[in-house]
């Protein structure tokens, strides 16, 4: 059978707390759904101070509390390739949204949007907070990205999933 992969983007200002986070928890959840083959995940900063470091220490131990590993992910600043690349270029907050819409190229293919679309809420950034603000980010990605996987196999043929 070929697989008709989706490929899904997160990205945040500096890609070493949120989309990180992000990243892992989705992976998560289409792990849990025996979707991997059909689901490609990465993350991405729309910044470049941070590129090829691994996540902040606070988001790498967040993750771990839940039993998700993503101490080996590594800080990319977000690029014009992604735009073709990507179905889904999700953004953390308005201000990446704001940026990511400001970096696209004219014509491209990529769906770009909010994680909490329909809430119209951001996942705030937590670089600068106490180590609550990741458990904060943890439950936000946690739901967002779950609702977002239904919302991609909703639009996946039935006998791909
Ligand atoms: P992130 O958080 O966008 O969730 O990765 C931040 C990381 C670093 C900085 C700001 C936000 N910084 O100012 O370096």
């Amino acid at each position: 059978m070929v697989v008709k992969q989706r490929r899904v983007l997160f990205v945040c200002l500096g890609n070493i707390c949120r989309s990180p986070l992000a990243e892992g928890v989705f992976r998560h959840h289409v792990k849990q759904a025996g979707l991997e083959e059909q689901i490609y995940v990465d993350s991405a900063g729309t910044a470049n101070w941070h590129r090829g470091k691994k996540p902040d220490i606070r988001s790498i131990q967040t993750a771990q509390k839940h039993g998700i590993d993503i101490s080996n992910q590594e800080a990319r600043q977000l690029e014009d390739e992604d735009f073709e690349k990507f179905h889904y270029i999700v953004a953390m907050d308005s201000t990446n949204l704001a940026n990511i819409q400001a970096k696209a190229p004219y014509l491209h293919t990529a769906n770009v949007r909010l994680l909490l679309q329909d809430e119209q809420k951001d996942v705030p950034d937590p670089y600068y907070g106490a180590n609550e603000g990741f458990d904060e980010v943890y439950e936000l990605v946690r739901g967002g990205t779950y609702n977002f996987l239904q919302e991609i196999r909703d639009v996946m043929e039935p006998t791909e999933i």
